[in-house]
C-alpha cells in the first residue's frame, strides 16, 4: 500500500512555493501525492495569518481532521507556516487541537521529515508501553537566523511557471501587517544561487520564472557585495532561452529608476508590475508606516508608463484602516481613477494582534464593508474598460493551463498579465501563441490563435 500525503495551502505565492518544498521533502521520504477520493496518511496545513479570514479558514479545516484521526489514528497531522509563528498561537493550537501531531513555523519547514520520524518513533514507543510522549518541535523563529536552507528539494507543481525565492522576510513593519513578525528580517539569497536556480528551471523547460519576496526591491540590501534587484534582473535577462520573468511584490518606497530601466530594456522581464498602494490618503499612508505618499506613487506610475506604455499595473488596496475617514477613502477612490489599475486586490483591514494598528480605535465593520463595495464597483468598471481596449489586437500569450470553465479551451496570460482564454488542448501548455482577442468579459479576455 502506498503512503499518501496531502498539503492544504493558504496565503500568498510564497506559501504556494513553500508547499512545493514540503511536497519535495515528503516525496523524498517515499510518500505519494494523495489521489482524489483517497485518505492521506500525512495531512499538512501550510497556513497564513494575514487576515482573520485566512486564519479561520485554516482552523476550520484543521478542526475537520479530528474525524479523520478517529477513523485512522495513524494519520499524521502537521500545521506549519505563518499562523503558528505568531505569539502564543503554536501553544494554542496544541491545546485546542490535541490531535495535531506537528507544529512548525516558517523557517523550519525543512525539519518536517525529522518531525514525522519523531512522531512515528513516539507512537512506536507508546505501543511498547513507554510513557515518554514526544511533545513536538519548537516553532519559534530563531532571533537571528543567518542561513538560508538551500538544500530543500522542490517539487514544482505550476508548470510552465516556476517560483524562485530571492529574498525572505520583511523589515518594513507596516503598522497593520503581521508578516515581519512571522517571517522575520530580510534575508537575500546569493545572486549565484538565484541565477543557478533560474538556469536550471529554464533548462528543465519552464517558460515563466516568478521571482518571489515580500519586498523584492530590497533584494541585496543585506548582502555586502553591492548586489541589488536591478543587477539581479540584468543578469537574469542574459540567461539564454525563450522565457518570461515576473516578480512580486514591489514596495513603492523601494522601486528604483534602475529597476524600471531594466524592465524597459529587457526582452524577458514582462511589462507587468504588482505595486501595492494600500491607500490614496497621505495621512493614512503615514499612519500605515508605508513611507511614500500619493505624489511619489503617481510619479512611479508615470515613470513606468513613459518607459513601457503597455505595462499592466496591478495593486493591493486596503479599506477601513483605523484612521481612515470618509475623506481619506475618497482620496483612495480618486487615485484609483487616476492610475487606472488593470486589476486591484481589495481587502478589508483586519486587526492583527501584536501590530500597532490593532491597538488603535477601530472603524465599525459596516463602514468598511460599505467602502469596499464602492471601491470594487469602481475598479470593476475600470478593469472592464481596459479589457475592452484589448479587443481586436494580437498579443503573445503563454499557454498556462486548461481553461477551468470551458471545454476545449486553454488559458494563459499576455505579457502585461491579462488572462486570455482561447481554443487549444493540453499539449499546448508551455508554448507561446499569438492570440487575436475577440471578446472581453471583466478581467478576462477571449480569443483565437493566429495562424503562423
Ligand atoms: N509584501 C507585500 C504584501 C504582502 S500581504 C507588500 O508590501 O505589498 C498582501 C496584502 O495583504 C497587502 O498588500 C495588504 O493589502 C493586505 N494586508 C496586509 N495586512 C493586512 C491586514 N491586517 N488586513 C487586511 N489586509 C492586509
Ligand atoms: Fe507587510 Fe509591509 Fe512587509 Fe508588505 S512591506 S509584508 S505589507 S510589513
Ligand atoms: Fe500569509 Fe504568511 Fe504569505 S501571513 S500572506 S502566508 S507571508
Amino acid at each position: 500500500m502506498p503512503l499518501y500525503y496531502k498539503i492544504n495551502t493558504y496565503g500568498c505565492q510564497m506559501n504556494v512555493h513553500e508547499s512545493e518544498k514540503l511536497a519535495g521533502l515528503l516525496e523524498g521520504m517515499g510518500y505519494i501525492c494523495c489521489p482524489e477520493g483517497e485518505h492521506a496518511d500525512v495531512i499538512v496545513f501550510n497556513t497564513c495569518c494575514i487576515r482573520d479570514t485566512a486564519e479561520r479558514r485554516a482552523l476550520g479545516n484543521i478542526g475537520v481532521t479530528k474525524a479523520e484521526k478517529k477513523r485512522d489514528p495513524n494519520v499524521i497531522i502537521a500545521v506549519v507556516g505563518c499562523m503558528p509563528q505568531q505569539d502564543g498561537v503554536s501553544q494554542a493550537i496544541r491545546e485546542k487541537y490535541p490531535y495535531v501531531d506537528i507544529v512548525l513555523g516558517t523557517r523550519n519547514i525543512s525539519s518536517l521529515p525529522e518531525e514525522i520520524g519523531k512522531v512515528l518513533a513516539s507512537r512506536e514507543a507508546k505501543r511498547k508501553k513507554s510513557d515518554k510522549r514526544y511533545r513536538g518541535a519548537d516553532t519559534r523563529l530563531p532571533e537571528n537566523y543567518l542561513e538560508i536552507d538551500e538544500a530543500t528539494p522542490t517539487l514544482r507543481t505550476s508548470f510552465p511557471n516556476a517560483w524562485v525565492n530571492i529574498i525572505y522576510g520583511c523589515n518594513n513593519f507596516c503598522s497593520y501587517c503581521i508578516v515581519p513578525y512571522v517571517r522575520g528580517r530580510e534575508l537575500s539569497r546569493s545572486m549565484d544561487k538565484v541565477l543557478d536556480e533560474v538556469k536550471r528551471c529554464v533548462d528543465d523547460g519552464y517558460k515563466e520564472i516568478t521571482l518571489l519576496g515580500q519586498n523584492v526591491n530590497s533584494y541585496g540590501n543585506d548582502l555586502s557585495d553591492g548586489t541589488n534587484f536591478a543587477k539581479l534582473l540584468h543578469e537574469i535577462d542574459k540567461i539564454e532561452g525563450k522565457f518570461r520573468v515576473r516578480f512580486m511584490t514591489s514596495h513603492p518606497k523601494d522601486l528604483t529608476e534602475a529597476v524600471m530601466d531594466e524592465m524597459a530594456a529587457s526582452d524577458k522581464i514582462c511589462s507587468n508590475l504588482h505595486l501595492p498602494i494600500q491607500s490614496g490618503s497621505d495621512k493614512v499612508l503615514r499612519d500605515m508606516n508605508r513611507r511614500y505618499d500619493r505624489a511619489r506613487y503617481l510619479s512611479l506610475i508615470e515613470g513606468l508608463r513613459c518607459r513601457m506604455p503597455d505595462i499592466g499595473i496591478t495593486t493591493d488596496i486596503m479599506v477601513g484602516f483605523p484612521t481612515e475617514t470618509e475623506e481619506d477613502f475618497l482620496d483612495t477612490m480618486d487615485i484609483v481613477e487616476r492610475v487606472r489599475f488593470s486589476n486591484a486586490f481589495t481587502f478589508i483591514y483586519s486587526p492583527r494582534k501584536g501590530t500597532p494598528a490593532a491597538k488603535m480605535e477601530q472603524i465599525p465593520y459596516a463602514v468598511k464593508q460599505e467602502r469596499i463595495g464602492r471601491l470594487i464597483k469602481a475598479q470593476n468598471r475600470i478593469t472592464k474598460e481596459l479589457s475592452d481596449a484589448y479587443t481586436g489586437g494580437v498579443y503573445e500569450v503563454l499557454a498556462e493551463d486548461v481553461a477551468p470553465k470551458y471545454e476545449g479551451m486553454i488559458c494563459g496570460r499576455t505579457e502585461s498579465g491579462r488572462l486570455v482564454t482561447f481554443g487549444g488542448d493540453p499539449s499546448d501548455i508551455g508554448k507561446f501563441f499569438d492570440v487575436r482577442i475577440t471578446a472581453s468579459r471583466s478581467a478576462s479576455l477571449f480569443g483565437n490563435k493566429e495562424e503562423k
